[in-house]
């Protein structure tokens, strides 16, 4: 039997390993679950955070509750979001190794939401470009939600300490705003909040359309040649690649303003082979025609998603597993989650019960 002193050694001991364990910085990042992975989410996104699992306390969850700020249909959101959740596991977010979750399924991000929602002035919101960019499109008729959006994404953050969210470009004007929201938090009601750092990945952060390289690669192209998805045959990945937009010109070098075609292919092969731009150029150097890049574009994808492919099909259509692997993440989501809102209830001054 073991003796007082020995059980409080190993006690302390068990302890320090915890302490260690949450000592990691936590990275978090959320999609919103509205339709199939593309090339542009796995290079620009999925890629990057697969290399964070060892070194950090990682968070993944699916926005539906930003998904439902712009129209869309109820069934299809609910088999989005599963298939959703297999596509990420298929593109290694590993559920051992980090905690997936609903951003619904967690009591504290719309509650959190409205805490934030009162210090944060509603000009700021106004003048958000990706606000103005969606309203425009969807008129008078823009939901308050549209508005809110980014005070949801800065309560999604800080509601776990993040310190570092991985993001496309697009998105770095929210985490700009969520700095600002969390620091004036933390002046308000003392020091509270982690200010959360943009994660954007060297190569990747922004693959551009197939077929129009000015415009994002993006799953609502209504050309779908212009798209590769993960789902994608790797005879379609070929056809798409080997079909895609570029100049006519022979030289392969890294020119975004006037070989956009080009320099977006240099950056899918970069990222797809885990290699800087200038090394990639350098391989293709000699070339006096595009064809053969282009086949080894299509041959780096191929090898790239093929894998992906293959894990998300086997794991797709097994709803009991991909619900465990929800369950599991909502479990450890919200117990961090009611922790940090007693705390905020307790700082704006709710009367704790
Ligand atoms: P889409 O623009 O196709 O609707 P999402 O908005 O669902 O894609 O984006 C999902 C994630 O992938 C975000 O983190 C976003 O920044 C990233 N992402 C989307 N498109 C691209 C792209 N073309 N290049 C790099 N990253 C991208
Ligand atoms: N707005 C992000 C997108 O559309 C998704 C998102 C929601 C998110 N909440 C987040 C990303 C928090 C990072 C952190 O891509």
């Amino acid at each position: 039997m073991l003796s007082f002193h020995e059980i409080s050694f190993w006690k302390t001991k068990e302890k320090r390993l915890l302490n260690m364990e949450s000592a990691k910085k936590v990275i978090l990042t959320g999609m919103q679950p509205t339709g199939k992975l593309h090339l542009g989410g796995l290079l620009g996104a999925t890629n990057n955070w697969q290399k964070m699992l060892d070194d950090y306390d990682c968070l993944f969850f699916l926005a539906d509750q930003h998904a439902i700020t712009m129209p869309y249909v109820p069934a299809e959101l609910r088999k989005n979001t599963l298939d959703c959740v297999a596509q990420y596991i298929a593109c290694g977010l590993d559920p051992e190794r980090c905690k997936i979750f609903l951003q619904s399924h967690v009591i504290g991000h719309a509650e959190l939401m409205w805490i934030l929602g009162c210090i944060t002035p509603i000009g700021q919101l106004e003048r958000m470009t990706q606000f103005k960019d969606k309203s425009s499109k969807v008129g008078e008729s823009v939901c308050s939600g549209l508005l809110y959006y980014p005070v949801l994404m800065m309560a999604d953050i800080l509601l776990y300490n993040a310190h570092l969210v991985p993001i496309g470009e697009d998105q770095k004007q929210h985490l700009e705003i969520t700095r600002d929201i969390a620091q004036k938090f933390n002046n308000a009601y003392s020091e509270t909040f982690v200010l959360p750092e943009p994660y954007i990945g060297e190569t990747g952060a922004r693959i551009m359309s197939l077929q129009n390289p000015a415009a994002k690669m993006s799953k609502s192209d209504k050309n779908q040649n212009a798209v590769v998805h993960i789902t994608d045959s790797d005879d379609v990945i070929r056809k798409k690649i080997i079909g895609a937009v570029t100049d006519s010109d022979s030289k392969i070098s890294f020119d975004q303003k006037n070989k956009p075609g080009i320099a977006n292919l240099l950056n899918i092969y970069a990222a797809a082979t885990d290699q800087s731009i200038e090394k990639s150029i350098a391989q293709f150097a000699d070339l006096t025609n595009y064809a053969p890049f282009k086949r080894a574009v299509a041959d780096a994808v191929i090898a790239k998603i093929s894998p992906i492919r293959n894990k998300y099909l086997t794991i797709a259509n097994d709803r009991e597993y991909l619900l465990s692997v929800l369950r599991a993440g909502k479990e450890e989501a919200q117990k961090r989650a009611n922790k940090m809102m007693a705390k905020i209830y307790r700082k704006v001054g709710f009367l704790i019960d």
